[in-house]
């Protein structure tokens, strides 16, 4: 028998010990991989990584399994997985598995669905992933801190079936805020900056380091998965002299299609899935840009063509379509609506001195004001959705905003009266986006993480099919963490 094995503590006897366990000292150090037969075992620990270049400051950083980003997760669609989490920083934790369905207890919320993991103690994940396609999983306790200093990986769901392409990649992008002498700055949880954009950083890694160059070759086509696991920066990415096809978001298969402008949206927590096809010239660099800021554009990386020949004469010949997953169509002529209205936070972009941390000033505009939502908010509450604040990363207690009959379909309009855009999640299902501001939203797209542009209302729908106590809220952890989250329980 492993070690592993025998250390192994099943999840109904953790619930019964009424906690998870102790075994720290017992454990060697981290293992050389992740996966064994018997699932994963991820352990989250401090170490140092070398984000910025080798001839810069290491970084102290908080990491699942000793680097940045985490291990990479892989399972099996509709195959059962588990996943051993050891909590090894000095704070309670939890995982949250973004954007699978799975059931309540394994969404990894504190008091909600389950008890923290205290320092030292473990607690397994059980569920069997329905939907193929690109995932993540980051801590779902004090947020702000554990994102922010590296918590975070990703889960990529295999279809049965793989896509026909020449490579399939991730990029994993982060955005920190470092000190000069490569500290991540302290100070989570800035009130000014949480009533506006959230704690946006000032250094963007791929994978887990500041990226010059990604290599490619010549007429090869490449499944690119992209991930934004930033606590606040919203990213808009332009891939110079070439044409990415979005075949999924948020894990979940869209018609293939070419983004608006030709750049590729994305907001804290969300995926997007393109294929590319590298029709550039053998020896040649082209930038891929992140433009999403006005004024402050710069340069994530290049596509860098080595001198090779391209492998095909044309683009390949298969198709770009993934297969979907099995999720159950809401019936839009019975379903219950309601509207959730996002109130709160500055009235515009203020003219805050005290965001050091941004690339350059120019985010910022005239004077701000605060929200008239603001006024007769509970302590420590910037935001609200219909006029309620629940604040923090989840805790018990928190009594469901809406309740739902099991099975029913529900149409929500996200209503974002602020003047920021809002990255609205939900946990345990995948949302139909159906329109913003009225107009159709093409290209069948299901999303678990749905970008609300300041004053636009953005209507969704979904089979409430997963029973149990399920969070909305905003991705931009500082407008979580003040009020931008509340509770939808399926009965
Ligand atoms: Cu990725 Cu409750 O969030
Ligand atoms: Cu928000």
């Amino acid at each position: 028998m492993t070690e592993e094995s025998n250390s192994v503590v099943s999840r109904r006897s953790l619930l019964q010990a009424g906690a998870g366990l102790l075994l720290a000292t017992a454990l060697p150090p981290f293992p050389a991989r992740a996966a064994s037969p018997d699932g994963y075992r991820i352990i989250a620990a401090p170490a140092r990584a070398r984000l910025v270049g080798p001839d810069q400051p290491e970084t102290d950083v908080w990491t699942y399994n000793g680097t940045v980003p985490g291990s990479l997760v892989r399972l099996r669609q509709g195959e059962p997985a588990r996943l051993l989490v050891e909590n090894r920083i000095a704070q309670e934790t939890t995982v949250h598995w973004h954007g699978i369905r799975l059931p309540n207890s394994m969404d990894g919320v504190p008091g909600l669905t389950q008890p923290p993991i205290k320092a030292g103690e473990r607690f397994v994940y059980e569920f069997t992933p329905p939907d193929a396609g690109t995932f993540w999983y980051h801590p779902h306790a004090n947020s702000l801190e554990q994102l922010g200093r590296g918590l975070a990986g990703a889960v990529i769901v295999e279809e049965r079936e793989p896509a026909a392409v020449d490579q399939d990649l991730l990029w994993l992008l982060s955005d920190w805020r470092l000190t000069e002498d490569g500290g991540i700055a302290s100070r989570f949880g800035n009130r000014m900056e949480a009533a506006m954009s959230g704690r946006v950083g000032n250094t963007v890694t791929l994978n887990g380091r500041v990226s010059a160059a990604e290599g490619v070759r010549a007429g090869e086509r490449v499944r690119l998965r992209l991930l934004n696991a930033s606590l606040a920066r919203i990213m808009a990415l332009r891939f110079v002299g070439h044409r990415p096809v979005v075949v999924a978001v948020d894990g979940q298969p869209c018609d293939p299609h070419e983004s608006e402008g030709g750049r590729i949206l994305l907001g804290p927590a969300m995926r997007v899935d393109v294929m590319l096809d590298m029709q550039g010239e053998p020896g040649r660099r082209y930038d891929v840009i992140d433009d999403f800021y006005d004024g402050l554009s710069y340069r994530l990386t290049q596509l860098a063509y080595d001198q090779r020949p391209p492998i095909r004469g044309h683009s390949l010949d298969a198709p770009l379509e993934l297969p979907r997953n099995p999720l159950p169509e809401p019936d839009l002529a019975s379903a219950e609506r309601h509207m959730l209205a996002l109130e709160g936070g500055m009235m515009s972009m203020g003219g805050m001195s005290d965001m050091g941390g941004m690339m350059g000033g120019g985010m910022m505009g005239g004077g701000g004001m605060m929200g008239g939502g603001m006024m007769g908010m509970a302590h420590g509450a910037v935001w609200s959705i219909n006029g309620q604040s629940m604040t923090g990363d989840g805790h018990a207690g928190m009594e469901p905003a809406l309740v739902f009959e099991r099975g029913g379909s529900v149409v929500l309009e996200l209503r974002n009266q602020t003047a920021w855009w809002h990255p609205m999640h939900i946990h345990g299902h995948s949302l139909r986006v159906l329109s913003r501001n009225g107009k159709p939203v093409p290209h069948r797209q299901w999303q678990d993480t749905v970008l609300v542009a300041p004053k636009d209302a953005v209507e969704v729908a979904f089979v409430a099919d997963n029973p149990g106590d399920w969070m909305l809220h905003c991705h931009v952890i500082d407008h979580q963490m003040t009020g931008m989250m509340t509770v939808l329980r399926v009965a």
